[in-house]
């Protein structure tokens, strides 16, 4: 069965409730974290996702796009996140250990990221420690951009790795994920897509939602 996690970095943050609720049919909710250091963008932070957790119970996928996560990671779980996840290159692999420790001590789902020119090799250290691996089909930073299907390779050998050491680790894709390119995400062993643009333009989002799960 393939997830859902829509983006709300695509929906009207003045209406964010709202926009919650129109991906209610959803599986996870996915908020994107930008520090406008490790990205060239700044979105939210700590107190939106505190409000977000008091108007729903989807489960919170909270992508970590900062520098040095491992200095926040616990905030985002006490703000209510189920899932934390953070880069591979965002800082030593000391502290990306750590900062997965920290998440699993709150008790939290801890998963890593890999920008699309990191290998698949990156993700080997935490692969039988963590409860997801998001590989990015575009450059994080920005909504809306065109999916690299280059990624796709990596996408399967990291499925066949996590067949093998970690079977109930999940493998999410995020980037220009769409009717298009949904596909191509479950054939190469994606069972979570992340979906913004593609969700919160569609004029009947519940049915681009089901249509995504392919
Ligand atoms: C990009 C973010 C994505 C983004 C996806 O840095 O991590 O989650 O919101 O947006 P779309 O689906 O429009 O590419
Ligand atoms: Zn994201």
């Amino acid at each position: 069965m393939i997830k859902i996690a829509p983006s709300i970095l695509s929906a009207d943050f003045a209406n964010l409730e709202r926009d919650i609720r129109r991906v209610a049919s959803a599986d996870y909710l996915h908020v994107d974290v930008m520090d406008g250091m490790f990205v060239p963008n700044i979105s939210i932070g700590i107190p939106v996702v505190q409000s977000i957790r008091r108007v729903t119970d989807m489960a919170l996928d909270v992508h970590l796009m900062i520098v040095e996560p491992v200095r926040y990671v616990e905030a985002f779980c006490d703000a209510g996140a189920d899932l934390v996840t953070v880069h591979v290159e965002s800082d030593t692999p000391e502290k990306i250990q750590s900062a997965i420790d920290r998440i699993h001590a709150r008790g939290k789902r801890a998963g890593v990221v890999l920008k699309p020119k990191t290998p698949a090799e990156a993700a080997l250290p935490y692969l039988e420690q963590v409860e997801l691996i998001l590989v990015m089909t575009v450059e994080p930073g920005f909504g809306g951009q065109k999916f690299m299907s280059d990624q796709m390779p990596k996408v399967a050998a990291l499925r066949q790795l996590i067949d093998e050491r970690n079977p109930a680790c999940e493998l999410e894709v995020d980037g220009g994920v769409a009717p298009d390119t949904c596909r191509a995400c479950i054939d190469a062993g994606a069972n979570v897509l992340v979906a913004g643009s593609a969700v919160y333009k569609a004029e009947d989002i519940p049915a681009r939602i089901l249509e995504l799960r392919g």
